[in-house]
């Protein structure tokens, strides 16, 4: 496989995100103005409260409540949460771009997750994860391991144990979880969704 080049989305003179300038794969196609949904500030500052000794700690729980009220982390989202935690943009990115469950835009309307840990992928999580991908005609996964439709309908990604490694393979599509889940299942499931 050949390794991705990326390009530089932060000035490294001032440590700034350039506007636009986001990973390959990453690009933001729903570029809109971020309208905070009421007492969201009020959350994110509840939750720094709980780390006193370094706001730097409340990082992840910040992105995960960001992606969780916006769909996924933007750049917007990057230098907001930096400058809460008085911080510098690069130190919320490297976390963003390291960690795979954080996303850089927005997943499928209909989200298909499938476990690929050891269990899973004995019991068919890999050739499930083929066939979704055929069947919600999802493009190729990005740097984080997303791929998404064209008309933005289905995304279909590899996560890892959803702790029922008995029942595998096991998926969830949304927040919704199944068990033995065969290529039969997927069918039903994708009516069922659509
Ligand atoms: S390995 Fe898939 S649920 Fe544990």
């Amino acid at each position: 496989m050949t390794a991705k080049t990326l390009s530089p989305v932060v000035d490294p003179a001032t440590q700034n995100i350039s506007p636009g300038k986001v990973y390959p794969g990453g690009v933001d196609s729903h570029h809109a103005p971020v309208v905070f949904p009421d007492g969201f500030e009020a959350q994110i500052d509840e939750v720094i409260t709980h780390y006193p000794v370094s706001k730097r700690s409340a990082s992840l729980p910040l992105l995960h409540l960001w992606q969780e009220t916006f769909g996924y982390i933007s750049p917007e989202g990057i230098e907001w949460i930096a400058a809460k935690l008085e911080l510098q943009p690069i130190n919320i990115l490297e976390l963003v771009t390291f960690y795979p469950m954080f996303r850089q835009h927005l997943a499928g309307k209909i989200q298909v997750k499938v476990c690929r840990t050891l269990s899973c992928a004995l019991g068919g999580g890999y050739a499930l994860h083929d066939y979704f991908r055929t069947k919600c005609k999802v493009g190729e996964p990005d740097a984080h391991g997303l791929a998404i439709s064209e008309d933005g309908k289905y995304s279909v990604e590899f996560v890892e144990c959803l702790a029922a490694c008995g029942t595998a393979p096991v998926i969830m599509i949304n927040d919704d979880f199944y068990e033995n889940v065969s290529k039969q299942t997927a069918d039903e499931l994708l009516i069922k969704y659509t």
